[in-house]
This record gives C-alpha cells, sequence and structure tokens, in this order.
C-alpha cells in the first residue's frame, strides 16, 4: 500500500488536546515558521486532537507560513480541541445505547505510519502529556509542549496561558472592587484553578482581595466570616473573596457535578462560589453577598505579550527537538531557559501552591486570609 501524502518531504504532525488557553495559536505558528526554514519538512494539524486521525475520513490540515500568518494574536486554536476521548479511551456506543471506550492506539500509530508522519508534537496538558508518555512508550516519535492556564505543571515553571488567564482575572476584580466599596457589599469572585490555586493567589494579591480560598488551604468558614467582619464598621464596609472552583471547606468536597461523559476521567467543576455565599449567609454574615463567575473568559481571547513570547519559545524549541531527534520529553521553562525533561518527569507530580512559600506569605504579609 502507498502512503497516502507524498514521502519526499519529512512530515511533523501537530495537534492542541484538553481546554484551550491563550497561546495555543502562538506556539502552532512558531512551528510553522522554524519549520520553514529547514527546506525538507512539511507541518500537518490533526483536527480536535488525535480526533483527526481516528476519524474516517482522517481530518487533517497541512499548515504552512500562509494560513498561520497573524495568528499569534488570536486566542483559541485553529486546529480545533477535545478535552476527552483519545487513543486509548475513544467513546464507542453499545447496541443497547450505553456506552463504553476501546483502546486504538496501536491502530492510530499504524495509520499514522501510513501517512507518512515522522514525529508528533502534542500541545496539551496534565492529560495530554500522560497519552503522549503512553504513545511514546508503544514507540511513536513524540514530543510534549505543556499547556494549562491553571499552571499545575510541576517540569516547567510557567505554562503559556497563565499570565493572560491572571490579567483577565484581575482586572475583573478591580472592577468588583469598586462596586463592592459603593455598595457595602461582600463580593465573591470564582475563578478556574482545579487542583492548584495560582490563579486565585495572583489575583488576589495583584487585585487586593481580603480573602483567598484555594484547593491547597481547606478553609474554615468561622475563620472566613472573622476576616469578612474585620471589614465592617457599623455595617459599613466591603470584602473582596476570591474562590478557586476547586477549593473546598475543612473537611468537606469539592463542588461541581458528574457529567458522566465517556473518556472524561474530570468531573465538571463550578459551582463554589454560590456554596460559599449560602453558607456564610447560614453563618450569620449580615452583609449583601454577590457572587461572580468568571469562568471561560479566563480562557478566552488575546493571549498577553509574555504568553506570546513563551509560547514562541515553546513552538521553536519543540520544533528544534524533532530535528534532534528528542523524543519522550516535554519542552520546559527554566527561567531563563527553554530547556526539555522526559515525560515521566514531566507528568509525575503538579505544581500546586506551596503553602509554606514565598508567594502564600507574601499574601499573608499584606492581609490576605485563607481561612485557616
Ligand atoms: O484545566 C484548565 C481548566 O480551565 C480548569 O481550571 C477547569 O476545571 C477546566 O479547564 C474546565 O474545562 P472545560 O472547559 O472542559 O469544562
Amino acid at each position: 500500500m502507498q502512503p497516502i501524502l507524498q514521502i519526499m518531504t519529512k512530515r511533523v504532525m501537530v495537534l492542541t488536546g484538553g481546554g484551550d488557553c491563550p497561546g495555543l495559536n502562538a506556539v502552532l505558528r512558531a512551528i510553522v515558521k522554524r519549520a520553514a526554514q529547514e527546506k525538507d519538512w512539511e507541518v500537518i494539524g490533526s483536527i480536535e486532537s488525535f480526533n483527526g486521525v481516528l476519524r474516517e475520513p482522517t481530518e487533517i490540515e497541512i499548515l504552512d507560513e500562509k494560513r498561520v500568518a497573524g495568528i499569534h494574536v488570536q486566542g483559541g486554536t485553529i486546529i480545533g480541541t477535545v478535552n476527552k476521548g483519545g487513543p486509548f479511551a475513544w467513546p464507542v456506543k453499545n447496541n443497547d445505547g450505553t456506552w463504553t471506550t476501546v483502546d486504538r492506539s496501536d491502530e492510530m500509530i499504524r495509520k499514522l505510519q501510513y501517512m507518512g508522519i515522522d514525529a508528533v508534537i502534542n500541545i496539551g496538558g496534565d492529560g495530554s502529556q500522560r497519552i503522549s508518555q503512553k504513545l511514546f512508550e508503544k514507540g511513536l516519535n513524540i514530543i510534549g509542549v505543556p499547556k494549562t492556564i491553571d499552571n499545575d505543571l510541576a517540569a516547567t515553571d510557567f505554562t503559556f496561558g497563565f499570565q493572560t488567564a491572571v490579567q483577565i482575572s484581575t482586572e475583573a476584580l478591580d472592577k468588583l472592587v469598586t462596586t463592592a466599596a459603593s455598595h457595602n457589599r461582600v463580593f465573591i469572585l470564582e475563578l478556574m484553578g482545579r487542583d492548584a490555586g495560582w490563579i486565585a493567589l495572583n489575583t488576589a494579591i495583584a487585585g487586593g482581595a481580603e480573602i483567598c480560598l484555594i484547593p491547597e488551604i481547606p478553609y474554615d468558614i468561622n475563620k472566613v466570616v472573622e476576616r469578612i467582619n474585620t471589614r465592617y464598621v457599623k455595617g459599613r464596609g466591603f470584602c473582596n473573596i476570591i474562590i478557586a472552583e476547586g477549593a473546598k471547606p475543612l473537611g468537606g468536597h469539592v463542588t461541581g457535578e458528574d457529567t458522566h461523559e465517556v473518556g472524561n476521567e474530570h468531573i465538571r467543576l463550578g459551582g463554589v462560589g454560590e456554596k460559599l455565599r449560602a453558607d456564610l449567609k447560614n453563618a450569620g454574615v449580615e452583609a449583601d453577598v454577590r457572587v461572580t463567575v468568571l469562568g471561560h473568559l479566563q480562557r478566552g481571547g488575546i493571549p498577553n505579550a509574555f504568553d506570546r513570547v513563551l509560547a514562541t519559545e515553546f513552538g521553536v524549541k519543540a520544533f528544534e527537538m524533532v530535528l534532534e531527534e528528542k523524543f519522550g520529553e516535554m519542552v520546559a521553562y527554566h527561567h531563563p531557559n527553554i530547556i526539555s525533561v522526559p515525560f515521566d518527569e514531566a507528568i509525575n507530580k503538579p505544581n500546586l501552591v506551596d503553602i509554606g512559600g514565598d508567594l502564600v506569605k507574601t499574601a499573608k504579609g499584606v492581609g490576605i486570609s485563607f481561612g485557616d
């Protein structure tokens, strides 16, 4: 059988997996621009992560310099993304209407060989890089690029998208502070951050919140009430609370719903801000308490300058790792260098807020309460 694409060129396939993130397009552009400096390389995008390869007919797109021109300023990803399924857990409908998953990884690797793909660059978060690791162990020439607004990958100082999310969240808090002060209200701002409270913590410091509740520090509702009360004299005052979606009370659980989506290992978090409001009311807080959920506003839109630069560095490095055949590794930022680390090192532990670390000390030093 002949390969479906000409084999005079070497081919790298790129794909974006997991939740989208400002800077994904800047990585794609950088890979394509760097590859164009080599005479014999072609970049092919797989639509919606590995789904583009797994679908029949195959959904792929050649990415050339014309296609990626100017996309570094765009949010989202021009080749689409998904956060469930994938080669090891492909959803299949049973005859009785229920769903199950099947492992299609071997079939996918054979298909990539048939397509004449020499290497794959997988741009994604921890879940995506776990898939990269398993595919590498099966012999695929694969390289990872870390992506997540949550900044929860330990192998890299920062992931791109994080700084943009903090900026968007801080601008939201700045707006809430003025309305809270005008109305003597308590405002709760619910931010993203499934396991790691980095967005919440940075926003609380940058915007000057009084209380910051993060997944790493379960909160005592009575301590939260105490801190709110310090902000009110004879009914006048205001208070701003930042809460990460993965925060939980002492002895309690995260707030969200199990969507029972096949191939999705996570519950969908959300609602912790409303839960906190109800708990504060039950605990006797008299002030008017309002909740704002920033949600996907943190993930959409244009990446800031820092994230565009980091994403571009990651893209160039990823392609150079293809040239050097540094497969089984993920790009990482170790200030001031862009390095690579083996997948198992990249995914073996999450980057959580260090509760004894300097950033928490800084926050406490300016009076921010963690409800602990
Ligand atoms: O991992 C990044 C993240 O933004 C989490 O903070 C959040 O829980 C999740 O993605 C939401 O993903 P989705 O858009 O698929 O619900």
